[in-house]
């Protein structure tokens, strides 16, 4: 049955979606994995592609930016269409100076700034952490590539505006990159009792601005953690 934002039947997702920001990143993973995708759902520009990667079920869907989009498409996709689990692919601000530019972070847990998660239990700070399986497996995948970290992000509110001295506050806290959606991603899948994994491709540095991915390459530089949310889709 369709819901307000997705226009499929509940047999049309599979049980793992992987889920990057922009819908034409969507698009292209789906073409990149599963030579017999086929859309199911186009509602707002926002294609949902469903196919195999070696002989088992993968679907892939945009987010869009921010939580309060994001977390549209995680409440219909977990509450009406039977999804076990949502992979976040997407790109992150680094913040910290031990990762570069072109670097992949799992992000094990994430703080925000943002009220969906800190209203979320009254009178609780919500620890919005990944699930344990998908993070050993995104691990695993991962070998020893050192230019892979395990870690916690930051998910804000703003895209603009990172105010210095909380950049500087988190990464000392061991928070290694900024993004949008992933404390809202984890904070749902728990809500629906589902698993849920966030890794990211460090796009730009808040501290050295010089290495910057442009949009362009911003759309092709996921392959790596691509393949370790597969690896997190399919454990
Ligand atoms: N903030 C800063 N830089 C970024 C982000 C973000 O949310 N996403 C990708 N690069």
């Amino acid at each position: 049955m369709a819901t307000p934002h997705i226009a499929a039947e509940k047999g049309d997702f599979a049980p793992a979606v992987l889920m990057p920001g922009d819908p034409r990143r969507a698009e292209r993973i789906a073409n990149l994995l599963m030579p017999d995708a086929r859309k199911v759902s186009d509602v707002r520009g926002i294609g949902a592609y469903t196919g195999t990667v070696d002989g088992k079920p993968l679907s892939v869907m945009a987010s869009g930016m921010g939580m309060p989009s994001l977390g549209i498409y995680a409440n219909e996709l977990f509450s009406q269409f039977d999804v076990r689990r949502i992979i976040r692919v997407g790109t992150a601000g680094g913040l910290a100076h031990k990762v570069k530019v072109g670097d992949v972070v799992v992000a094990l847990g994430a703080h925000t700034d943002s009220a969906m998660n800190t209203t979320r239990i009254p009178g609780i700070h919500f620890s919005a952490v990944a699930s344990y399986p998908l993070v050993a497996a995104a691990v695993a995948a991962a070998g020893s590539d050192t230019t892979i970290h395990v870690a916690p992000v930051v998910s804000r509110d703003h895209f603009y505006g990172n105010p210095a001295e909380q950049v500087q506050a988190l990464a000392d806290y061991g928070t290694l990159a900024v993004e949008m959606e992933a404390a809202g991603l984890y904070a749902i899948a728990a809500q629906y009792d589902r698993e849920a994994l966030a890794v990211l491709t460090i796009s730009d540095h808040l501290l050295d601005h010089s290495q910057d991915m442009t949009a362009e390459e911003r759309e092709h530089n996921f392959e790596r953690a691509l393949a370790l949310a597969v690896a997190a889709a399919h454990c």
